[in-house]
């Protein structure tokens, strides 16, 4: 038996499209960086309105390449990034890896993203050339007054994606707002490739910088004409070419099985974010005696329903024996995981301190049905006692 009747993600991979993946491998063709993975980040350029994406082999690995990309653009007038505490470790730890000067800002409780008046004094203080947010389980941030901010004090903005593929904010899809976004295709987000990312930006520069530092930092992949004028620039030989080195590179790449996957997957992601925000409004009206998310997201593909209780482990010890699965709000507070502070030390920040101490998200995912919802609610009200903020 399960340990979860009602899990927190299911596989959005069906029979059929690994019936199909199967016969895909019997043609005996090419298995990596070929014509699949080009379709799929057309198409998943295509879905989302940006001009490039890059396929790599998770979202964590997306952050990373942006991160590393970003400082080969010369764009950057410092290595100050500012970073949002209610995120993920992935999120925050490239910055870190990379030899960036790394600042948490506190969170909203409207969105759970960045709190902008944080955010302002963090800019003042610091010059920073970077701010990257995370759309939290979804929601958006306030990217009306972000974007303003960025503007004014002259900041790149990147946003982590992973966990609101399919959510929009006055109409645009969250992950278009900024120069460049990450999106993860792990189990349990959206859409899946079992294991994948995707970073995408309007930037041409920018997108072929990262397609080179996805791949030892050559330029193989890159269009034969850009190609040309680059080795003739550099005086290199067509022999020398063959392994021509123009950035500090990784190797991040997925697969094209990944890519075919992918492909069938992307257009699924309508039906699934319409079921996930079913699943959400649900909750809402069920739960509206607890802490809820009051952001403006115009359309909320949603991750998770993400609540406060002031008796947090008594819910999950109760959720564990109704076999409800249930999580803390991604990393909590950054400031207070063990890793973060081996780096630097904890910093104040009151808002993701309660969120690390109180927050929890529920179930939702494309096969969880109006009754499951209800279900979980009617479960979560029994044991759980508000917290308010
Ligand atoms: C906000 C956020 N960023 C990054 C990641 C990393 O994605 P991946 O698991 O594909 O490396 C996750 C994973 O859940 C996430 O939630």
């Amino acid at each position: 038996m399960q340990k979860f009747k009602y899990k927190l993600a299911e596989n959005t991979i069906e029979k059929k499209e690994v019936l199909r993946l199967s016969k895909w491998l019997l043609k005996d063709e090419r298995l990596t960086m070929g014509n699949k993975t080009k379709l799929f980040q057309k198409n998943f350029s295509n879905f989302l309105k940006v001009k490039k994406s890059v396929f790599v082999n998770s979202g964590s690995s997306a952050n990373l390449l942006i991160a590393q990309s970003l400082l080969e653009s010369g764009y950057l007038k410092n290595k100050t990034v500012i970073v949002p505490a209610v995120s993920w470790a992935t999120t925050v730890s490239p910055f870190i890896q990379l030899g960036y000067d790394v600042k948490l800002c506190d969170c909203s409780y409207k969105d759970l993203g960045l709190d902008v008046n944080h955010l302002e004094y963090l800019c003042k203080k610091y010059k920073p050339s970077v701010i990257i947010l995370v759309h939290v389980l979804g929601h958006s941030n306030n990217m009306k007054e972000i974007l303003k901010l960025c503007k004014k004090y002259n900041i790149y903005l990147v946003e982590d994606t992973c966990e609101a593929l399919g959510s929009k904010y006055n109409s645009k899809h969250l992950g278009t707002f900024g120069i460049a976004s990450s999106f993860s295709f792990y189990y349990g987000h959206h859409i899946s490739t079992i294991e994948g990312g995707m970073a995408c930006t309007n930037n041409k520069n920018l997108a072929n910088i990262m397609i080179s530092v996805r791949s030892h930092g050559w330029l193989r992949d890159f269009n034969e004409t850009e190609k040309r004028k680059l080795y003739k620039k550099n005086k290199i030989s067509d022999f020398q070419s063959q392994f021509s080195f123009f950035y500090s590179g990784f190797n991040i790449r997925s697969t094209e099985l990944n890519a075919l996957i992918g492909i069938s997957q992307i257009k699924k992601i309508k039906k699934i974010t319409k079921i996930r925000n079913r699943n959400f409004n649900i909750y809402k009206n069920e739960l509206s005696d607890f802490f809820s998310v009051k952001c403006k997201t115009k359309i909320l593909s949603s991750f998770g329903y993400a609540t406060l209780a002031e008796n947090r482990d008594e819910v999950f010890k109760r959720f564990l024996e109704k076999r409800i699965e249930c999580r803390p709000i991604i990393a909590g507070n950054i400031g207070s995981q063990p890793f973060w502070k081996r780096y630097k030390q904890e910093s104040i920040l009151p808002k993701a301190k309660l969120i690390h101490k109180y927050g929890i998200y529920l179930p939702n995912h494309a096969n969880q049905t109006l009754e499951d919802t209800k279900f979980i609610c009617k479960e979560f009200k029994k044991v759980a006692k508000p917290k308010f903020v």
